[in-house]
């Protein structure tokens, strides 16, 4: 598909299918984080995906309330045959900037923690992003969304170091809607952008 077509038809889906992906579909999506841009190309996202039924149920049973696991909203999300959970390393960022070349064009020894947003989160959304426009691209659905509990849970359960950061999690799957959520009003060009001052 064309890049301008992908962005213009990319939405969130939350109702899905729960006929499985092949792997070779599965393998081709997450092939696209390798190509994810990341500062010091420092590389430090990961991703767990979970395609076996028990362990997304169980990601379900962790994250979410008991009574919201038996909405209808719900029931069509849970159909979604495959979760990741995209996390963040701050530790390859510390490592990496503290190589030669870094420490040579950093004079700032501080860099690191006086980032307002840490460039590992900025990284793992990069990659996030690219996963959702590949999703698009192979006209699956697939949608962002926050961990809501229990992260701590969730990261022992599935062997997540405790150090990492999340960000949310994709539900990819098949679409099985056509009528998507009416979205709040877009804003216009000259809302989202000016030029050459803010003032
Ligand atoms: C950081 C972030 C968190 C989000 N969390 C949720 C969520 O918890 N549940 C949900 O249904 N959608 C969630 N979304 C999806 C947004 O609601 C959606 O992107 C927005 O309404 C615009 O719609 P579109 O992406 O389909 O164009 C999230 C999106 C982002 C970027």
């Amino acid at each position: 598909m064309d890049l301008d077509y992908i962005m213009k038809t990319r939405k969130m889906t939350r109702r899905f299918k729960d006929t499985p992906l092949e792997d070779s579909v599965i393998e081709e999506l997450l092939k696209s984080v390798r190509f994810s841009p990341s500062a010091g190309h420092a590389q430090g996202f990961r991703f767990l995906v979970l395609t076996d039924f028990f362990a997304r149920i169980k990601f379900f049973e962790i994250t979410c309330d008991k009574e919201w696991l038996n909405t209808d909203k719900a029931k069509q999300l849970i159909k979604a045959p495959v979760i990741i959970i995209p996390f963040a390393l701050k530790r390859s960022y510390i490592d990496r900037y503290n190589q030669q070349d870094k420490l040579n064009s950093h004079m700032n020894r501080n860099f690191m923690e006086s980032q307002s947003t840490p460039f590992w989160i900025t990284d793992l959304a990069f990659a996030v992003m690219l996963l959702l426009l590949k999703a698009q691209d192979l006209s699956l659905g697939a949608l962002f969304f926050a961990i809501h509990n229990n992260e701590h849970d969730l990261k022992e359960q599935f062997g997540i170091p405790s150090d990492a950061d999340l960000i949310g999690t994709l539900a990819v799957g098949y679409k099985n809607e056509t009528q998507y959520r009416k979205p709040r009003k877009s804003l216009g060009i000259n809302d989202l952008i000016k030029f050459n001052t803010w003032k």
